[in-house]
Protein backbone atom coordinates (compact mmCIF):
# COMPACT_ATOMS: atom_id res chain seq x y z
CA UNK A 1 0.00 0.00 0.00
CA UNK A 2 1.17 3.54 -0.79
CA UNK A 3 -0.35 6.31 1.62
CA UNK A 4 0.98 9.99 0.42
CA UNK A 5 1.50 12.74 2.93
CA UNK A 6 -0.90 14.78 1.62
CA UNK A 7 -3.71 14.31 -1.24
CA UNK A 8 -4.97 17.63 -2.25
CA UNK A 9 -8.75 17.10 -3.79
CA UNK A 10 -9.80 18.72 -7.62
CA UNK A 11 -13.33 17.37 -8.43
CA UNK A 12 -15.19 17.23 -11.85
CA UNK A 13 -17.36 20.09 -10.08
CA UNK A 14 -14.01 22.50 -9.10
CA UNK A 15 -13.11 21.70 -12.66
CA UNK A 16 -16.37 23.02 -14.28
CA UNK A 17 -16.13 26.10 -11.95
CA UNK A 18 -13.31 27.15 -13.03
CA UNK A 19 -13.77 26.00 -16.66
CA UNK A 20 -16.84 28.39 -16.40
CA UNK A 21 -15.10 31.29 -14.82
CA UNK A 22 -12.40 30.81 -17.88
CA UNK A 23 -15.06 31.08 -20.18
CA UNK A 24 -17.45 33.76 -18.76
CA UNK A 25 -15.42 35.82 -16.31
CA UNK A 26 -12.36 38.40 -16.43
CA UNK A 27 -9.41 36.00 -15.82
CA UNK A 28 -8.55 38.21 -13.25
CA UNK A 29 -10.90 39.96 -10.57
CA UNK A 30 -13.29 38.56 -11.84
CA UNK A 31 -16.38 38.00 -10.16
CA UNK A 32 -15.58 34.57 -8.79
CA UNK A 33 -12.64 36.52 -6.96
CA UNK A 34 -15.41 38.43 -5.27
CA UNK A 35 -17.90 36.12 -4.12
CA UNK A 36 -14.88 33.73 -2.86
CA UNK A 37 -13.67 37.07 -0.73
CA UNK A 38 -17.59 37.18 0.62
CA UNK A 39 -17.51 33.41 1.56
CA UNK A 40 -14.30 33.51 2.94
CA UNK A 41 -15.23 36.43 4.88
CA UNK A 42 -18.11 35.13 6.33
CA UNK A 43 -16.41 31.59 7.05
CA UNK A 44 -13.81 33.87 9.47
CA UNK A 45 -16.21 35.86 10.94
CA UNK A 46 -14.87 38.93 9.64
CA UNK A 47 -15.94 41.38 7.74
CA UNK A 48 -13.58 41.57 4.96
CA UNK A 49 -11.33 39.17 2.91
CA UNK A 50 -9.11 40.52 0.06
CA UNK A 51 -7.66 37.47 -2.21
CA UNK A 52 -4.06 37.64 -3.76
CA UNK A 53 -2.12 34.78 -5.52
CA UNK A 54 0.01 33.39 -2.36
CA UNK A 55 -0.14 33.37 1.42
CA UNK A 56 3.46 35.03 1.39
CA UNK A 57 1.94 38.35 -0.72
CA UNK A 58 -1.29 38.14 1.76
CA UNK A 59 1.40 38.43 4.81
CA UNK A 60 3.28 41.43 2.86
CA UNK A 61 -0.20 43.38 2.26
CA UNK A 62 -1.37 43.18 5.50
CA UNK A 63 1.83 44.19 7.19
CA UNK A 64 2.46 47.20 4.40
CA UNK A 65 -1.60 48.20 4.82
CA UNK A 66 -0.58 48.41 8.35
CA UNK A 67 2.58 50.39 8.27
CA UNK A 68 4.91 48.50 8.12
CA UNK A 69 8.18 49.56 6.68
CA UNK A 70 11.92 49.54 6.02
CA UNK A 71 13.68 49.65 9.27
CA UNK A 72 10.61 48.15 11.81
CA UNK A 73 11.44 45.05 13.22
CA UNK A 74 8.67 42.03 13.31
CA UNK A 75 8.70 38.84 15.78
CA UNK A 76 7.44 35.53 14.91
CA UNK A 77 8.34 31.88 15.95
CA UNK A 78 11.23 30.59 14.20
CA UNK A 79 9.40 27.30 14.01
CA UNK A 80 7.60 27.94 10.87
CA UNK A 81 7.60 27.64 7.69
CA UNK A 82 9.96 29.95 5.85
CA UNK A 83 7.30 32.43 4.33
CA UNK A 84 6.34 33.73 7.22
CA UNK A 85 9.62 35.97 7.30
CA UNK A 86 10.39 36.19 3.96
CA UNK A 87 7.04 38.26 3.92
CA UNK A 88 8.52 41.27 5.08
CA UNK A 89 12.30 40.75 4.83
CA UNK A 90 12.43 42.01 1.14
CA UNK A 91 11.44 45.24 2.20
CA UNK A 92 13.90 45.67 4.69
CA UNK A 93 12.07 44.68 7.91
CA UNK A 94 14.08 42.77 10.45
CA UNK A 95 13.00 39.54 12.12
CA UNK A 96 12.81 39.19 15.63
CA UNK A 97 11.98 35.64 17.17
CA UNK A 98 10.81 34.32 20.12
CA UNK A 99 10.50 31.02 21.26
CA UNK A 100 7.64 28.57 21.12
CA UNK A 101 5.81 26.53 24.02
CA UNK A 102 6.30 23.30 23.78
CA UNK A 103 2.89 22.11 24.15
CA UNK A 104 1.85 23.23 20.94
CA UNK A 105 4.47 24.92 19.00
CA UNK A 106 2.98 28.09 18.77
CA UNK A 107 4.51 31.88 20.16
CA UNK A 108 5.46 31.81 23.80
CA UNK A 109 3.76 34.81 25.16
CA UNK A 110 6.42 35.38 27.88
CA UNK A 111 8.80 34.52 25.09
CA UNK A 112 7.26 37.22 23.22
CA UNK A 113 7.44 39.72 25.73
CA UNK A 114 11.21 39.50 26.20
CA UNK A 115 12.11 40.06 22.28
CA UNK A 116 9.97 43.11 21.84
CA UNK A 117 12.39 46.50 21.18
CA UNK A 118 11.44 49.63 20.72
CA UNK A 119 12.01 48.78 17.04
CA UNK A 120 9.39 46.21 17.21
CA UNK A 121 6.11 47.13 15.11
CA UNK A 122 4.46 43.62 14.72
CA UNK A 123 4.06 40.51 15.78
CA UNK A 124 2.83 37.30 13.61
CA UNK A 125 2.02 34.37 15.54
CA UNK A 126 1.68 31.16 13.78
CA UNK A 127 -0.98 28.79 14.34
CA UNK A 128 1.16 25.92 13.54
CA UNK A 129 -0.31 22.61 11.89
CA UNK A 130 -3.56 24.41 12.42
CA UNK A 131 -3.69 24.50 16.09
CA UNK A 132 -4.33 28.59 17.15
CA UNK A 133 -1.58 30.46 19.00
CA UNK A 134 -2.58 32.03 22.66
CA UNK A 135 -4.13 35.03 21.03
CA UNK A 136 -5.67 36.63 24.23
CA UNK A 137 -2.65 36.58 25.56
CA UNK A 138 -0.65 38.00 22.48
CA UNK A 139 -3.10 40.61 21.74
CA UNK A 140 -2.60 42.00 25.22
CA UNK A 141 1.07 42.23 25.12
CA UNK A 142 0.57 43.89 21.86
CA UNK A 143 -1.98 46.20 23.21
CA UNK A 144 0.55 47.26 25.73
CA UNK A 145 3.17 47.56 23.52
CA UNK A 146 0.92 49.25 20.90
CA UNK A 147 2.22 46.93 17.91
CA UNK A 148 0.21 44.92 15.34
CA UNK A 149 -0.82 41.66 15.32
CA UNK A 150 -1.18 39.82 12.06
CA UNK A 151 -1.93 36.03 12.44
CA UNK A 152 -0.13 33.21 9.80
CA UNK A 153 -3.98 31.16 9.73
CA UNK A 154 -1.96 29.85 6.51
CA UNK A 155 -2.32 26.63 8.22
CA UNK A 156 -5.45 26.65 10.03
CA UNK A 157 -8.41 27.68 7.72
CA UNK A 158 -11.74 27.39 10.12
CA UNK A 159 -9.36 26.43 13.30
CA UNK A 160 -11.26 27.95 15.98
CA UNK A 161 -10.51 30.14 19.40
CA UNK A 162 -12.34 30.30 22.04
CA UNK A 163 -15.76 29.92 19.67
CA UNK A 164 -13.79 32.32 17.08
CA UNK A 165 -12.42 31.36 14.09
CA UNK A 166 -8.78 31.93 13.04
CA UNK A 167 -7.91 34.78 10.74
CA UNK A 168 -10.65 36.88 13.22
CA UNK A 169 -8.87 37.14 16.18
CA UNK A 170 -6.56 40.14 16.03
CA UNK A 171 -5.98 43.25 12.88
CA UNK A 172 -5.56 40.61 10.02
CA UNK A 173 -5.24 37.54 9.32
CA UNK A 174 -3.37 35.89 6.30
CA UNK A 175 -4.38 32.43 4.45
CA UNK A 176 -2.80 30.26 2.26
CA UNK A 177 -4.08 28.42 -0.61
CA UNK A 178 -1.36 26.42 -1.24
CA UNK A 179 -2.41 22.96 -2.75
CA UNK A 180 -1.50 20.53 0.16
CA UNK A 181 -3.59 23.20 2.85
CA UNK A 182 -6.90 22.15 4.44
CA UNK A 183 -8.15 24.10 1.55
CA UNK A 184 -6.54 24.99 -1.94
CA UNK A 185 -7.58 27.19 -4.91
CA UNK A 186 -6.18 24.78 -7.84
CA UNK A 187 -3.00 26.35 -7.79
CA UNK A 188 -1.33 29.30 -5.31
CA UNK A 189 -3.60 31.71 -3.45
CA UNK A 190 -3.96 33.50 -1.03
CA UNK A 191 -6.55 35.71 1.43
CA UNK A 192 -6.48 38.66 3.89
CA UNK A 193 -9.24 38.94 6.40
CA UNK A 194 -9.94 42.12 8.08
CA UNK A 195 -12.37 44.36 9.78
CA UNK A 196 -10.87 47.69 8.84
CA UNK A 197 -11.87 49.59 6.22
CA UNK A 198 -8.31 51.31 5.75
CA UNK A 199 -6.36 47.90 5.41
CA UNK A 200 -9.22 46.81 2.66
CA UNK A 201 -8.48 50.37 0.68
CA UNK A 202 -4.83 49.54 0.88
CA UNK A 203 -4.64 45.94 0.24
CA UNK A 204 -7.23 46.12 -2.64
CA UNK A 205 -4.93 48.91 -4.42
CA UNK A 206 -1.44 47.51 -3.46
CA UNK A 207 -2.25 43.62 -5.29
CA UNK A 208 -3.59 45.57 -8.14
CA UNK A 209 -0.42 47.41 -8.90
CA UNK A 210 -1.41 50.13 -6.72
CA UNK A 211 -4.06 52.03 -8.78
CA UNK A 212 -5.79 55.19 -6.98
CA UNK A 213 -9.41 53.75 -6.95
CA UNK A 214 -11.39 54.11 -9.58
CA UNK A 215 -8.77 54.95 -12.46
CA UNK A 216 -6.51 52.98 -14.39
CA UNK A 217 -3.39 54.46 -14.95
CA UNK A 218 -2.83 56.43 -12.02
CA UNK A 219 -1.16 55.17 -9.34
CA UNK A 220 -0.63 57.08 -5.86
CA UNK A 221 0.91 53.87 -3.74
CA UNK A 222 4.13 51.20 -4.86
CA UNK A 223 1.91 48.02 -5.29
CA UNK A 224 2.63 44.46 -6.61
CA UNK A 225 0.83 42.46 -8.98
CA UNK A 226 -0.51 39.97 -6.58
CA UNK A 227 -4.28 39.66 -7.88
CA UNK A 228 -5.95 36.11 -7.57
CA UNK A 229 -7.37 34.67 -11.13
CA UNK A 230 -10.42 34.09 -11.52
CA UNK A 231 -10.75 30.44 -12.14
CA UNK A 232 -8.44 29.60 -8.84
CA UNK A 233 -10.88 32.15 -6.66
CA UNK A 234 -14.08 29.56 -8.75
CA UNK A 235 -11.83 26.75 -7.42
CA UNK A 236 -11.33 28.15 -4.15
CA UNK A 237 -15.57 28.85 -4.08
CA UNK A 238 -16.30 25.02 -4.54
CA UNK A 239 -13.44 24.07 -2.03
CA UNK A 240 -14.72 26.46 0.96
CA UNK A 241 -18.31 24.68 0.53
CA UNK A 242 -16.48 21.45 1.58
CA UNK A 243 -14.00 22.64 4.12
CA UNK A 244 -16.40 22.25 7.23
CA UNK A 245 -16.73 18.66 6.59
CA UNK A 246 -12.95 18.29 5.41
CA UNK A 247 -11.80 19.62 8.79
CA UNK A 248 -14.32 17.44 10.80
CA UNK A 249 -12.56 14.47 8.95
CA UNK A 250 -9.34 15.79 9.58
CA UNK A 251 -10.31 15.91 13.43
CA UNK A 252 -11.27 12.54 13.55
CA UNK A 253 -8.24 11.08 11.43
CA UNK A 254 -6.63 12.55 14.15
CA UNK A 255 -8.74 11.29 17.16
CA UNK A 256 -8.02 7.84 15.36
CA UNK A 257 -4.26 8.66 14.81
CA UNK A 258 -4.26 9.50 18.76
CA UNK A 259 -5.90 6.70 20.09
CA UNK A 260 -3.33 4.11 18.02
CA UNK A 261 -0.23 5.51 18.25
CA UNK A 262 -0.16 6.64 22.46
CA UNK A 263 2.52 5.27 24.35
CA UNK A 264 4.07 3.42 21.02
CA UNK A 265 8.15 4.27 21.62
CA UNK A 266 8.87 7.45 22.34
CA UNK A 267 7.16 9.33 20.18
CA UNK A 268 4.98 12.88 21.05
CA UNK A 269 1.34 13.33 20.17
CA UNK A 270 0.30 16.39 18.76
CA UNK A 271 -1.39 18.62 20.62
CA UNK A 272 -4.99 18.05 20.41
CA UNK A 273 -8.06 20.29 21.49
CA UNK A 274 -8.42 22.41 24.54
CA UNK A 275 -10.95 24.24 26.14
CA UNK A 276 -9.94 27.17 23.93
CA UNK A 277 -8.60 25.40 20.63
CA UNK A 278 -10.34 23.21 18.26
CA UNK A 279 -6.99 22.34 15.39
CA UNK A 280 -7.96 21.70 12.12
CA UNK A 281 -4.53 19.50 11.76
CA UNK A 282 -3.33 20.77 8.86
CA UNK A 283 -0.54 18.15 9.11
CA UNK A 284 -0.15 15.35 11.68
CA UNK A 285 2.97 16.18 13.21
CA UNK A 286 4.48 13.81 15.90
CA UNK A 287 7.91 13.83 17.73
CA UNK A 288 10.37 11.20 17.97
CA UNK A 289 14.41 11.47 18.75
CA UNK A 290 14.64 8.50 15.87
CA UNK A 291 12.95 10.78 13.44
CA UNK A 292 15.62 9.80 10.30
CA UNK A 293 15.33 6.74 11.26
CA UNK A 294 11.31 6.49 11.60
CA UNK A 295 11.54 8.44 8.07
CA UNK A 296 13.79 5.80 6.13
CA UNK A 297 11.35 2.85 7.52
CA UNK A 298 8.06 4.80 6.64
CA UNK A 299 9.18 5.60 3.51
CA UNK A 300 10.15 2.41 2.05
CA UNK A 301 6.83 0.87 3.32
CA UNK A 302 5.06 3.63 0.91
CA UNK A 303 4.28 5.91 3.62
CA UNK A 304 4.72 9.82 2.78
CA UNK A 305 6.30 11.51 5.71
CA UNK A 306 7.30 15.39 6.21
CA UNK A 307 9.98 17.11 8.37
CA UNK A 308 7.82 20.45 8.90
CA UNK A 309 10.56 22.07 9.77
CA UNK A 310 14.05 20.24 9.75
CA UNK A 311 15.25 24.28 10.16
CA UNK A 312 14.01 26.61 12.06
CA UNK A 313 13.93 30.05 10.07
CA UNK A 314 16.74 31.39 12.28
CA UNK A 315 19.33 28.72 10.87
CA UNK A 316 18.22 28.60 7.81
CA UNK A 317 21.53 29.22 5.62
CA UNK A 318 20.12 32.47 4.31
CA UNK A 319 18.99 34.02 7.93
CA UNK A 320 21.90 33.25 9.23
CA UNK A 321 23.95 34.96 6.65
CA UNK A 322 21.82 38.16 6.30
CA UNK A 323 21.44 38.70 10.46
CA UNK A 324 24.57 36.35 12.19
CA UNK A 325 21.60 34.02 14.08
CA UNK A 326 22.60 31.06 15.59
CA UNK A 327 21.96 27.87 17.40
CA UNK A 328 21.40 28.58 20.53
CA UNK A 329 18.91 31.19 19.99
CA UNK A 330 15.93 29.31 20.38
CA UNK A 331 15.94 26.06 22.37
CA UNK A 332 12.92 24.65 22.36
CA UNK A 333 12.14 25.59 18.60
CA UNK A 334 15.84 23.95 18.22
CA UNK A 335 14.93 20.92 20.17
CA UNK A 336 11.63 20.57 18.41
CA UNK A 337 12.90 21.06 14.88
CA UNK A 338 15.43 17.90 15.60
CA UNK A 339 12.44 15.69 16.43
CA UNK A 340 9.72 16.34 14.05
CA UNK A 341 7.99 14.18 11.23
CA UNK A 342 4.54 14.59 9.73
CA UNK A 343 2.66 11.03 8.92
CA UNK A 344 -0.48 11.15 6.24
CA UNK A 345 -3.07 13.26 7.02
CA UNK A 346 -5.89 14.36 5.00
CA UNK A 347 -9.57 14.91 4.31
CA UNK A 348 -10.11 11.56 2.79
CA UNK A 349 -7.75 9.09 4.59
CA UNK A 350 -9.32 5.83 4.78
CA UNK A 351 -9.74 3.54 7.81
CA UNK A 352 -7.31 1.23 5.66
CA UNK A 353 -4.27 3.84 5.37
CA UNK A 354 -4.44 4.93 9.01
CA UNK A 355 -4.60 1.04 10.38
CA UNK A 356 -1.43 0.51 7.38
CA UNK A 357 0.47 4.04 8.42
CA UNK A 358 -0.02 3.02 12.65
CA UNK A 359 1.26 -1.01 11.75
CA UNK A 360 4.43 0.64 10.04
CA UNK A 361 5.00 2.98 13.13
CA UNK A 362 4.49 0.38 15.99
CA UNK A 363 6.60 -1.87 13.12
CA UNK A 364 9.88 0.24 13.47
CA UNK A 365 9.26 0.71 17.58
CA UNK A 366 8.82 -3.21 17.82
CA UNK A 367 12.22 -3.94 15.79
C1 LIG B 1 2.94 28.96 8.09
C2 LIG B 1 2.94 29.43 6.67
N1 LIG B 1 3.07 30.74 6.42
C3 LIG B 1 3.05 31.22 5.18
C4 LIG B 1 2.92 30.39 4.08
C5 LIG B 1 3.03 30.99 2.73
O1 LIG B 1 2.01 30.68 1.87
P1 LIG B 1 2.26 30.59 0.28
O2 LIG B 1 3.04 29.36 0.03
O3 LIG B 1 0.87 30.53 -0.26
O4 LIG B 1 2.97 31.83 -0.13
C6 LIG B 1 2.78 29.00 4.30
C7 LIG B 1 2.57 28.03 3.23
O5 LIG B 1 3.15 27.73 2.31
C8 LIG B 1 2.81 28.51 5.62
O6 LIG B 1 2.71 27.21 5.88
Amino acid sequence: MKVPIASPVMTEKMIEAAANALRNERLTLGESVFKFEEAFARMCGSKYAIAVNSGTAALQLALQAHGIKAGDRVVTPAMSFVATTNAFVPFGVAPGFADVLEKDYTLDPAKLKAAVDNKTKAVIPVHLYGHVAAMDEINDIAKKNNFVVVEDAAQAHGAVYKGRKAGNLAHAGCFSFYPTKNMHVGGDGGMITTNDDKVVDVCTRMRHCGRKKGSNYEHDIIGYTYRLNSANAAVGLEQLKMLPEWNEKRRAAAKQYDQMLKGVGDLVLPPGPTKDVSPVYHLYTLRTKRRYELKAFLEGKGVGVGLNYELPIHLQPIYKEMFGFKEGMLPITEKCCKEVIAIPMFADITQEQISYVVDCVKEFYSK
